[in-house]
């Protein structure tokens, strides 16, 4: 299948700008690809266990590789700052310089690790992200934010260090176990329901083929999901305001997948977020009552919750105003116009919405 390509300006930055190459297959290409991107650069590559495991670094690098570092345990646990120390001091011990590149094999774990590690190694080296899951294919190999998590806190530490370069091989999320791939296409469906009406359609009638992980759809929602992203992150680098729109449904998420422990994926903590942001939206007297049905509709397709099971809603409404995106203690929320429409206030989107209003849309979301 061709390749495409979609380019993404650097905010604050006119004239640099990186490109997002998409397709399938295109992994064993990378390193020819990024000698010829950046010339002469050294490459070092960071990936988890997994990755190695289902043998997407061999495809993409060959056997025997040794300027790698793996990830191991993957996940979230090991999203530090000593995994951040280990990777350079190894970088270190191998001569890397100033005049090499790290390569983020992976998913959202890896790319924020590696492009934290890459932004502080000799003070800043350029970092090139392969996302391989839905979460980062979508979402967090796009944009530039990079860290890593403290004892107390997610992404306590980090930093804005914008990829060089980013490939998205359609074909490595077909190793995905089956809950994770969905709950990262919540993402996708968020980013139509902020933006572009056609692309929500478009999930919506080729949901089977999607759930297939068929090659074309997943390329179209590549392209998708990058050229909004892309677009929101160009407009407001700062997340003065339009940035914010990226957070619908992440108000109520945040919420309940701290309160479950994470025992909630991200995504799952999402969906129902999503499905309170639309209930909002229509308590407003915003959105009618068929735009919250066509997102339970197509969440629920990905099989994902859209209620609230076992949480009591003092401890939901307790948990937002602690949330950092709150301010003086009340929770914001990004509610719709329409499906692809946010609502802003004065060119805000993050707006406030009277306490009656969320509480009777938590017991709508069946919490106690
Ligand atoms: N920087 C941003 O803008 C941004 C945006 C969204 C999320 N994030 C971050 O991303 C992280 C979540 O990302 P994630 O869901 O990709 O998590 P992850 O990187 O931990 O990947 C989830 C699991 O899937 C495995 N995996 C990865 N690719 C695979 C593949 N192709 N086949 C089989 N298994 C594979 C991983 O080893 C891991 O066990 C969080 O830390 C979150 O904070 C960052
Ligand atoms: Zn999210």
């Amino acid at each position: 299948m061709a390749h495409s390509s979609v380019t993404i300006r650097v905010p604050g930055e006119p004239e640099r700008g990186y490109e997002i190459r998409i397709g399938s297959g295109l992994l064993g290409s990378v390193p020819s690809d990024v000698a010829e991107m950046l010339p002469g650069m050294r490459q070092f590559v960071v990936t988890d266990v997994n990755l190695v495991n289902h043998g997407h670094l061999a495809a993409m690098v060959g056997e025997g590789t040794e300027d790698v570092y793996v990830i191991d345990p993957p996940g979230e646990n090991s999203k530090m700052l000593s995994t951040v120390e280990n990777i350079i001091s190894e970088m270190e011990q191998k001569r890397f310089g100033r005049d090499s590149v790290i390569l983020a094999l992976g998913g959202g774990v890896v790319g924020d690790i590696a492009g934290f590690a890459a932004a502080i190694f000799k003070r800043g080296i350029p970092c090139v992200q392969i996302p391989a899951t839905t979460v980062a294919q979508a979402d967090s190999a796009v944009g530039g934010k990079t860290g890593v998590d403290s004892e107390l806190s997610k992404n306590a530490y980090g930093t804005f260090h914008h990829p060089a370069a980013v490939f998205i091989d359609c074909s490595l999320v077909k190793t995905m176990d089956d809950v994770s791939y969905r709950a990262g296409l919540v993402e996708s469906v968020k980013h139509a329901m902020i933006a572009d009406p056609e692309y929500f359609r478009y999930i919506e009638s080729n949901i089977d083929m999607i759930l297939e992980r068929d090659e074309a759809a997943l390329h179209h929602l590549a392209e998708k999901n990058c050229g909004i992203k892309g677009r929101v992150v160009e407009e407001d680098p700062n997340e003065k305001n339009l940035r914010r729109i990226l957070n619908f449904g992440h108000t109520i998420g945040h919420a309940v997948e701290s309160l479950s422990g994470f025992d909630l994926l991200h995504g799952e903590a999402v969906s129902i977020g999503i499905v309170g942001a639309c209930r909002i939206s229509q308590e407003m007297g915003l959105v009618s009552a068929e735009v919250t049905e066509c997102a339970v509709e197509i969440l629920q397709r990905l099989d994902m919750p859209v209620t609230i099971t076992g949480l009591k809603k003092a401890s939901v409404m307790e948990t937002m105003k602690r949330d950092k995106k709150s301010i003086g203690g009340v929770p914001k929320f990004v509610v719709l116009d329409d499906i692809g429409t946010v609502h802003g206030v004065d060119g805000q989107y993050a707006v406030d919405v009277p306490a009656e209003i969320v509480e009777k849309v938590l017991s709508a979301l069946d919490a106690k």
